[in-house]
């Protein structure tokens, strides 16, 4: 199986960033592992960051046909972007929705979600362990997207 590992806007930050919230793990660890961890289930990963969503939209594009599931932590824009969704049900790639912090218990803003509805799971609150739970659950439990 071939995953595509997708992290959004400000994760490039991550470790450095609200660590209280987000925990000191760097983005290059969270990557790293995730591909070892990945090779370690006989899959490949590729991994992706961007602060702009049209890149993020790109990408996505990009994967269909050659990609069986997206993991994405769509960062802020999980609470603002139509046109994430609408890229991600274009493409018809399952995927898995994941966030570091636990959205529920912060700001009302940060409760709804444009793609939960879509997702096959979504991760919330697990800190960085998120990235496992849903790369082993990816190769595991769900059906690839077709060809
Ligand atoms: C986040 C939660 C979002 O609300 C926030 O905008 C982020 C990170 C998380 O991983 O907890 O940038 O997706």
């Amino acid at each position: 199986k071939s995953i595509l590992l997708i992290n959004g806007p400000n994760l490039n930050l991550l470790g450095t960033r609200e660590p209280e919230t987000y925990g000191s793990t760097t983005l290059a660890q969270v990557e790293e592992q995730a591909k070892k961890q990945a090779e370690s289930l006989n899959a490949t990963l590729e991994a992706f960051q961007s602060n702009t969503e049209g890149a993020i939209i790109d990408r996505i594009h990009e994967a269909r046909g050659n990609v069986d599931i997206i993991v994405i932590n769509p960062a802020a824009f999980t609470h603002t972007s139509v046109a994430i969704r609408d890229a991600l049900l274009g493409v018809e790639i399952p995927f898995i929705e994941i966030h570091i912090s636990n959205v529920h218990k912060r700001e009302a803003f940060r409760h709804h979600s444009y793609l939960s509805d879509k997702a096959e799971a979504v991760l919330v609150g697990l800190g960085t362990f998120g990235y496992t739970c849903a790369i082993e659950h990816a190769v595991k439990n769900i059906k690839p997207a077709k060809k």
